[in-house]
């Protein structure tokens, strides 16, 4: 027997860095996916787009970790992803949970998807050092979710185009980043604490927004987001280019997305063909997907 199974990638709505510090965020997943299957083998392989190799904590860190958390079965694991690698989109916990769904239905483990998200969450942390579960929980559970109360909210109903830089995002970017917005805060308490409350409150006014449908309002608050990520210092040129493109061909909004310096930067849009494009002439790379309320699933 095989089993493939899949999980999400996901953006920031609002929020990203203000959640380092306890404020709310909104994160969505979105259909973009990382398949991984799993068959029972005498000895252990992982396929990518990376290569092949076997139980490889250096070329397959996540997917190595998540064998080694469920007791070392010997598998056979394939992956293949629409998700960018390294871009902010969370293709490192898709890539963790989807590999933990699968091993866990192909062996009968008999976990659950709560248990499925936790161990994700420890994965991500030995391997990265430090993350949020943000990521492993949107990637396991779908939909859109506020973070840290984990409360589900209605799905968008607009579209959306994601811009990659296509420069500069990764794991240890996002820890250099973070670290920087800790330092400026510390040298600065009395202009940056504030800055990080407002971020916390567009996610609160944000709630609201999305269940009434008022995409207008919504994309108003993530220009003035970006503005203020862009105040941390998170911000690139290439990131403000594609959210200047992306507004100017008509976006209801547009900010970047993650822990930035490079990475992406995400449009809400009933227009995303001509976002699409200006995207593209702005030199990044377009991708047109929507929201979803699917995590994890069998295929
Ligand atoms: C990175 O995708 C988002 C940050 O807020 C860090 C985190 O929440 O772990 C910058």
């Amino acid at each position: 027997m095989t089993t493939t199974c899949s999980a999400p990638g996901k953006i920031y709505l609002f929020g990203e860095h203000a959640v380092v510090y306890g404020e709310p965020a909104l994160a969505c997943a979105v259909e973009l996916r990382t398949r991984v299957s799993a068959r029972s083998s005498n000895d252990t392989t992982i396929k990518s787009g990376i290569g092949t190799t076997g139980l490889d904590f250096e070329v397959h860190p996540y997917v190595s970790s998540a064998i080694k958390k469920l007791g070392s079965p010997t598998v056979e694991i394939k992956i293949s992803s629409d998700i960018p690698v390294g871009s902010g989109l969370g293709s490192s916990a898709a890539v963790t949970v989807a590999t933990l769904a699968a091993i866990n239905i192909e062996f009968g483990l008999g976990y659950g998807n709560e248990d499925i998200a936790r161990i994700g969450h420890e994965i991500e942390k030995e391997v990265q050092g430090a993350a949020s579960p943000t990521d492993t929980f949107v990637s396991t559970f779908g939909g859109v979710v506020e973070i840290p109360s984990r409360k589900r909210l209605n799905l968008l109903e607009c579209g959306i185009v994601i811009g990659n830089t296509n420069k500069g995002a990764s794991p240890k970017k996002t820890a250099k980043l973070v670290k920087q917005v800790a330092q400026l805060k510390e040298e600065y308490p009395d202009s940056i604490n504030p800055i990080i409350k407002i971020i916390g409150s567009f996610a609160r006014h944000g709630k609201e927004m999305i269940s009434e449908k008022n995409y207008n309002s919504l994309g108003k608050l993530m220009n003035v987001n970006h503005g203020l990520l862009d105040a941390l210092g998170v911000c690139t040129i290439e990131l403000s280019a594609l959210v200047y493109a992306a507004r100017n061909a008509g976006a209801y909004g547009a900010k970047l997305t993650g822990a930035g310096g490079g990475g992406c930067m995400v449009a809400l849009t009933d227009s995303p063909r001509e976002v699409a494009d200006a995207i593209e002439k702005a030199g990044g790379q377009a991708i047109i997907t929507r929201f979803t309320s699917e995590g994890v699933i069998k295929e």
